[in-house]
C-alpha cells in the first residue's frame, strides 16, 4: 500500500493548480473558519469501507460482476425527507436483484447519494429575461431561487450538506444492515412492480424464474433467518468531487495503513468538464486511495486518457480506477471502440462503465429531458461493443430517483413530452423515475442473459 503513495502530493496540492468550476465565494475568511470546522468533524465513512469497495469492483475490472451505480443527479436540502431516501432505495435494491439475476454475477450497488451536492455548469451565469445572475452550482454552494441573494456562494451550506449527507448515510446503513434489505422483501416489491406494469407480459418472464429460484432456495432450507447475506447488503456512497475545498476538509489518513482517503463517501469521481491532466481536479484524486471514477465524454482523447489512467493509477491496480462512459446514443460507436482498444493495448485494468444519461439530453417543451429509448440505446450499444471487442461491460450509472417523477419521456407508460409539467421536480438533470429505472434493469437483465445463452452457443456448438 504505502510504497504506491503518490510522489509530492498533500491533499492541499491542488491548491497549486489551474481549476475550473470553482465557486466566487465573497468572504474569504468564514469560508476558511467553515473549512476548518469541516476538518474538525468526524468522517463520513470509514477507509476500510473503501477498500471492501474496491476489492468488489477490482472483481468488476476482472469480468465477475456488475457495477450498479445511481441516484440523483443533485441532492437537494428541501427534499431530505426519510420518504425521499426510502423510496430511491427500494427502486434501487429492486434494480440490483434484477440485475444479479441477469448477470448471474455480484451487483457492487453504490448509490450517487449521500454527498452528491455540488454541480459543475456550463454556464457561469443563468439568464431569464433581463435579468442575469450566477448560475445554481447545487445546494452545498448556493440556492436554486432566482434571487441575487440565494445566488451568493455560502459557505455554511457547506456544512449542511456534511449534517445532511451524515444523515442520509445513517438511513442507509440501518436499511442495508437492519432487515430493509431482505431479498424476499425486494423480490415482493418487484412482483408489485411487474404486476402493475403495462409491459407485465414481458417481464413476467424473468420474475417468475426469480420467484422459482427464491423457493427452491426456501424448500432446501436457505432463509433469510438462518443466513444474514439474504437479509443484509453491501451498500456504498459515491459523488463527483468537485468542491475540492470541502473535499480536502474531509481527507484524512487512515491510521491501518497510513494512506490519505476521501472520507466524505466511498468513491468519488472527476467530471468530464474538471479532467484536465495538470489541474486541480485530477490533482486531488491521484492522492487518495479510494475508488475513483471517471467520466469519459466525446473529447477525451485515447492519448488523453491513457495520461490520466497513468496519473490516476500507476501502480494499474484493479478496482481503483472505474471509467464512467457517457457519449450520447448516436456517439458511443464512435468512440468507444477507440478508448477500449487502447486501454486493452497498454494492459490498463479498469471497470467500464456506461452513463446513458448525459449524453442523451435534450429540450422538449422548454424542460430538458431524456427520452428513455435513447438510455436503453446507449447501453445496448454499450454492451453490444464490448461483446465484439471481447471486453466486459461492467457497469451502468444512472440519475434516478425513488419517486414518480415526469422528468424523462417514454418507457412503459410512453411518457410524453406534454406530460412532463405534471411532476418535473430535478434541482438539476432529468431523473429515471422509480418505473423507468426498474424497467431499465429488466431490459438489461434480459439482454445479460442473451449474451451468456450466446456464448454457451459458440462453446457447445
Ligand atoms: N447480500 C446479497 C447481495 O447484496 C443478497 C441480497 C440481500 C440482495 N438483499 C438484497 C441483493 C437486495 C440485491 C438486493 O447481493
Ligand atoms: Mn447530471
Amino acid at each position: 500500500m504505502g510504497e504506491h503513495r503518490a510522489q509530492n502530493w498533500t491533499p492541499t496540492s491542488w491548491r497549486q493548480k489551474p481549476i475550473q468550476q470553482v465557486p466566487d465565494y465573497p468572504d474569504a475568511a468564514a469560508l476558511a473558519a467553515t473549512e476548518a470546522q469541516l476538518e474538525s468533524f468526524p468522517p463520513l465513512v470509514f477507509a476500510g469501507e473503501a477498500r471492501r469497495l474496491k476489492k468488489a469492483l477490482a472483481n468488476v475490472a476482472d469480468g465477475n460482476g456488475f457495477l450498479l451505480q445511481g441516484g440523483d443527479c443533485a441532492e437537494s436540502f428541501a427534499e431530505h425527507g426519510a420518504d425521499t431516501i426510502r423510496d430511491f432505495f427500494r427502486a434501487f435494491l429492486q434494480m440490483a436483484v434484477v440485475l444479479t439475476f441477469g448477470a448471474q454475477q455480484p451487483v457492487v450497488k453504490v448509490g450517487r447519494i449521500a454527498g452528491q451536492f455540488a454541480k459543475p455548469r456550463s454556464s457561469n451565469v443563468e439568464r431569464q429575461g433581463d435579468v442575469e445572475l450566477p448560475s445554481y452550482r447545487g445546494d452545498i454552494i448556493n440556492g436554486i431561487e432566482f434571487t441575487s441573494e440565494a445566488r451568493i456562494p455560502n459557505p455554511e451550506r457547506q456544512l449542511m450538506a456534511y449534517r445532511q449527507s451524515a444523515a442520509t448515510l445513517n438511513l442507509l446503513r440501518a436499511f442495508a444492515m437492519g432487515g430493509y434489505a431482505n431479498l424476499e422483501n425486494v423480490h415482493q416489491w418487484m412482483l408489485g412492480f411487474v404486476k402493475d406494469s403495462p409491459q407485465a407480459e414481458r417481464y413476467r418472464k424473468l420474475a417468475d424464474r426469480i420467484s422459482e429460484t427464491m423457493d427452491f432456495m426456501k424448500a432446501i432450507g436457505i432463509t433469510s433467518e438462518n443466513n444474514p447475506s439474504l437479509r443484509e447488503t453491501d451498500f456504498f456512497t459515491s459523488h463527483e468531487a468537485l468542491l475540492l475545498g470541502y473535499e480536502q476538509a474531509l481527507t484524512r489518513v487512515d491510521s491501518t495503513s497510513g494512506d490519505w482517503y476521501a472520507t466524505s463517501g466511498h468513491m468519488i469521481w472527476i467530471g468530464d468538464r474538471t479532467r484536465q491532466a495538470d489541474h486541480a481536479h485530477v490533482e486531488y484524486c491521484r492522492g487518495i486511495k479510494n475508488p475513483i471514477g471517471l467520466k469519459c465524454g466525446p473529447s477525451l482523447t485515447a492519448d488523453g486518457l491513457l495520461e490520466l489512467i497513468d496519473l490516476l493509477n500507476p501502480a494499474n491496480e484493479a478496482g481503483r480506477l472505474t471509467l464512467i462512459c457517457r457519449f450520447g446514443h448516436d456517439k458511443v460507436a464512435e468512440h468507444l471502440p477507440r478508448l477500449i482498444r487502447a486501454v486493452e493495448r497498454e494492459g490498463k485494468k479498469v471497470v467500464w462503465s456506461c452513463d446513458p444519461m448525459h449524453g442523451n439530453t435534450i429540450t422538449l417543451n422548454s424542460y430538458k429531458t431524456r427520452p428513455f429509448e435513447r438510455i436503453l440505446n446507449e447501453v445496448e450499444s454499450f454492451f453490444q461493443i464490448h461483446r465484439s471487442e471481447g471486453t466486459h461491460p461492467g457497469g451502468i450509472h444512472i440519475e434516478m430517483t425513488g419517486k414518480d417523477v415526469t422528468e424523462c419521456t417514454g418507457g412503459a407508460r410512453a411518457l410524453s413530452g406534454a406530460d412532463l409539467g405534471d411532476r418535473y421536480h430535478t434541482h438539476c438533470d432529468p431523473r429515471l423515475n422509480a418505473d423507468q429505472a426498474l424497467e431499465l434493469a429488466f431490459l438489461l437483465a434480459e439482454r445479460m442473459k442473451g449474451g451468456r445463452d450466446e456464448k454457451k452457443l459458440v462453446v457447445n456448438g
